[in-house]
């Protein structure tokens, strides 16, 4: 069991943005809410510290109510790293043999192994750094000249959670109110100094617990939660059950492929299941009226809407100046439009039920490609609406989320390119379980990436 305090009172300097880099948002959360969730969910945790700045302390308060159980104090810090520590260890109100862990609220992505393995080895060490291996080599220089290239193979980069047992910080702290001239970036850096005696043991951070520091990081963190939320969502077919029985899911675009797939799922699940598409209902996602219509009939029907889903889409593939002026209309349309008209018009019922809406993307939308400069775009900016829409509805209880399917086994892949190995392809099926399994969860403005 241990206490984990979270710093979260930096000003940010080399992040350089608007936001204090911890009130960030990233895959539809804040960058300190992720490492909130981190420590929350974690049964050796006990207990949770926050430390922020003054000037944030309401809005940090704000963020937290009512969504943390473990959060015991959220205190001040001050203006250096080791300010902001001394702040956490002067409120932890436990006795010395208590396991602490010291995290920066600015790694939302520390994973739950990191925690288990920080705790676990401070049975054995009464301090314990977690880092990984550099692939750069390091120099170290003076004057800008090199002054020496230490051994690559003998460098680790520090991250943190770093674990101390309290009396051993309690007491690195004192000494470092005595000096006026060590600045310390970390707390494993205040023992070794003061403490030299005290052996240091080192756990296994990860490459995917990055820190955010500079504006790129934001990039990179955004695209390690994909990669993740496509990993860990994986709940119990009994909790999916329970998400689904005698709710009603809509799906546009559920006669072929995944929305089909989607379908019958979750009538499995015990959902009532209303499919919309254009062959099936003459439903056109690119009009609005239509899409209203689907979703009134509906209503009417089952008396709720609790999940939409948007898989209705066009690819043609095609150089751009080969298109006719209505396939532009259509690629765009039924696309793009289509998204916007399904996120406009199922907001009112959604509203009702706290219900969740997932529209789906595709692996092109991160960079244009020739042939399919619409489709990618258009997918492209349903990642981006995805995003805003997620920052429109929160308030309101309302979540919305974008798979995105690697090429996956549908009609309307065949249609465009032919019969393809099916080994190199993912089943519909299998997007359709994670497209489930997303709309269980309680994510909300996230792209999630499924891979075979
Ligand atoms: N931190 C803190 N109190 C400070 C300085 C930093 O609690 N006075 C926290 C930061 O909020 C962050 C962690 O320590 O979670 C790591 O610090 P760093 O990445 O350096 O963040 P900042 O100090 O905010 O950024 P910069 O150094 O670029 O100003
Ligand atoms: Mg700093």
């Amino acid at each position: 069991m241990a206490t984990a305090v979270l710093l979260a009172a930096g000003s940010g300097e080399r992040f350089s943005r608007e936001v204090p880099k911890q009130l960030l948002k990233v895959a539809g959360i804040t960058v300190i809410e992720h490492a909130l969730r981190a420590f929350e969910s974690h049964e050796d945790i006990t207990d949770i510290v926050i430390v922020t700045r003054d000037d944030l302390l309401g809005e940090v308060s704000e963020l937290v109510d009512g969504k943390f159980t473990k959060i015991s104090k959220i205190v001040s810090g001050g203006a250096t790293r080791s300010d902001s520590s001394k702040a956490a260890i002067s409120a932890i109100d436990a006795g010395d043999q208590e396991k602490i862990l010291m995290h920066d609220a600015v790694r939302p992505l520390v994973t739950e192994k990191i925690i288990s393995d920080c705790v676990l080895a401070l049975d054995k060490y009464d301090a314990i750094d977690v880092a990984i291996p550099t692939s750069d080599t390091i120099i170290e220089i003076s004057n800008g000249n090199i002054e020496s290239i230490p051994q690559r193979d003998k460098l680790r980069r520090g991250q943190t959670p770093q674990g101390f047992r309290l009396g051993v910080l309690r007491k690195a702290y004192d000494l470092l109110n005595q000096e006026e001239n060590f600045h310390p970036t970390d707390d494993c850096g205040v023992v070794a100094h003061f403490l030299p005696t005290i052996a240091i043991g080192v756990v296994a951070g990860s490459e995917v617990n990055i820190k955010l520091t500079y504006p790129i990081d934001s990039f990179l963190a955004d695209k390690l939660f994909q990669l993740r939320s496509a990993q860990i969502n994986h709940v119990e077919r009994e909790l999916l059950q329970a998400s689904f029985e005698g709710k009603t899911v809509l799906i546009f675009g559920g006669t072929y492929g995944i929305g089909a797939s989607i379908g019958s799922q979750a009538e499995i699940l015990g959902a009532n299941v209303e499919v919309f598409s254009r062959s099936s209902t003459e439903t056109d996602v690119q009009k609005i009226e239509s899409v209203r219509k689907a979703l009134s009939q509906t209503k009417e029907k089952t008396g709720r809407i609790d999940f939409v889903i948007n898989t209705a889409g066009l690819l043609k593939i095609s150089r751009l100046n080969e298109l006719t002026d209505n396939d532009v209309q259509d690629l765009i349309g039924a696309n793009y439009l289509g998204a916007v008209n399904v996120a406009r018009a199922s907001y009112e019922y959604l509203q009702d039920t706290k219900g969740k809406l997932l529209l789906f993307a595709s692996s092109s939308y991160t960079r244009g490609r020739a042939n399919y400069s619409l489709y990618s775009s258009s997918k492209a900016a349903v990642v981006n609406l995805v995003q805003a829409l997620s920052d429109e509805w929160v308030e309101i209880g309302l979540s919305i989320n974008c798979i995105n399917p690697e090429r996956t086994n549908t009609p309307m892949r065949v249609e465009n390119f032919g019969t393809e190995d099916p080994k190199t392809l993912l089943e519909a099926s299998v997007v359709a379980e994670a497209s489930l399994q997303v709309l269980a969860s309680d994510l909300s403005g996230s792209v999630i990436d499924v891979r075979q």
